[in-house]
């Protein structure tokens, strides 16, 4: 029994001091002392001894029971202590968690997208992995023809590309067979170029409106009340000869600079900056959409939604690749 009894303190000794929560002292306390904890077990125990041994063992086991008392007192502090420093106020204000904010790219989709939307026209989008035939050739770029070397383009196997440029989405629209056709393809392009002032990867938007009796003043009024709308209400448009296989004519389309309103300025050397290529639809191009070219027309334009978010902003962005680096260092000062 003397065994037991030390035993038993060795033991508790043990327990008390690596009690991580108070709770874990109560429930020791009841496992020892309570109605029956070990040491009630033992004291009645005591009564079946003979007197000696009763006596020697009685006061043992007060000994024991005070040495754990006092011990379970020290740790109740200890833990007592350790909760006041881990305390929290729930009232203090929360740490603001980080958040992060779109994309300027995306920023200016949002703004592109509602100005034409107020014009009739309706965003869509188009694979970006494309055949060559709706990149190339549905665009009156037959097979080895030299215009295609503007486009630098990926090719995944003969027939499938990269797409190039939006205007993929062309005779996309015109096969759906709804006419008039008035849409707007925003979408990621690809090109074969990387240095400071081309990414790999970038994106346009490509208006195309066909109708009845579509022509240059349509595509003039669109252009202008775009350029108003996004870039401000003292900016003008102008529209250049230029050729693409696609249109006919064809333009290259040109905004006033915004800093000195189309005088000549250190920016913009001439007075106007040049925003992207726009033209009326080949009549072949409509012929691919299974469109009539003696009853319709149309114009489209397609502009580089980079270029135009820069011009906007007036910003200067020394290497257009760092757009696409997600440094955070480059993106928080948007
Ligand atoms: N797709 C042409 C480009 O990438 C732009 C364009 C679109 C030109 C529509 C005319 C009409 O440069």
């Amino acid at each position: 029994m003397e065994d037991k009894i030390r035993n038993i303190l060795k033991d508790s000794l043990v327990k008390i001091k690596g009690a991580k929560i108070k709770s874990e002292l109560n429930d020791l306390r009841i496992l020892l002392f309570g109605k029956k904890g070990q040491f009630t077990l033992l004291t009645k125990e005591l009564k079946n001894l003979a007197e000696e041994e009763k006596k020697k063992l009685g006061q043992l086991l007060n000994e024991v029971k005070e040495e754990i008392e006092k011990e379970l007192q020290k740790n109740l502090v200890r833990l007592e202590e350790k909760k006041e420093s881990e305390w929290v106020d729930v009232t203090a204000p929360g740490k603001k968690p980080q958040i992060g904010h779109l994309h300027p790219v995306t920023w200016a989709i949002r703004e592109i997208v509602p100005i034409f939307e107020k014009l009739g026209f309706t965003r869509v989008s188009y694979p970006e992995v494309e055949l060559d035939y709706y990149a190339f050739e549905a665009l009156n770029m037959p097979r080895d023809h030299p215009a295609r070397d503007e486009w630098e383009t990926f090719f995944i196997t003969d027939n499938i590309v990269l797409t190039p440029h939006t205007s993929s989405g062309q005779v996309r629209e015109m096969e759906k067979g709804n006419l008039p056709i008035k849409m707007l393809n925003i979408a990621k392009c690809y090109r074969r170029q990387a240095d400071v002032s081309h990414t790999p990867m970038f994106h346009q938007f490509e208006g195309l409106y066909v109708d009845k009796n579509v022509s240059i003043p349509h595509l003039f009024g669109t252009l202008d009340y775009f350029v108003k709308e996004f870039f401000g209400p003292e900016r003008k448009v102008r529209l250049r000869p230029f050729h693409f296989q696609f249109t006919e004519p064809s333009f290259e389309t040109d905004v006033s600079c915004g800093v000195c309103e189309g005088k000549g300025c250190k920016l913009c050397k001439e007075g106007w900056l040049e925003l992207g290529g726009a033209g009326m639809v080949h009549p072949k191009v409509l012929k691919f959409g299974k469109i009539d070219p003696a009853k319709y027309s149309g114009f489209a334009f397609g502009w580089g939604v980079e270029r135009v978010y820069m011009m906007k902003e007036g910003l200067k962005i020394p290497d257009l690749r760092i757009l696409y680096e997600n440094d955070i260092r480059f993106l928080e000062q948007f």
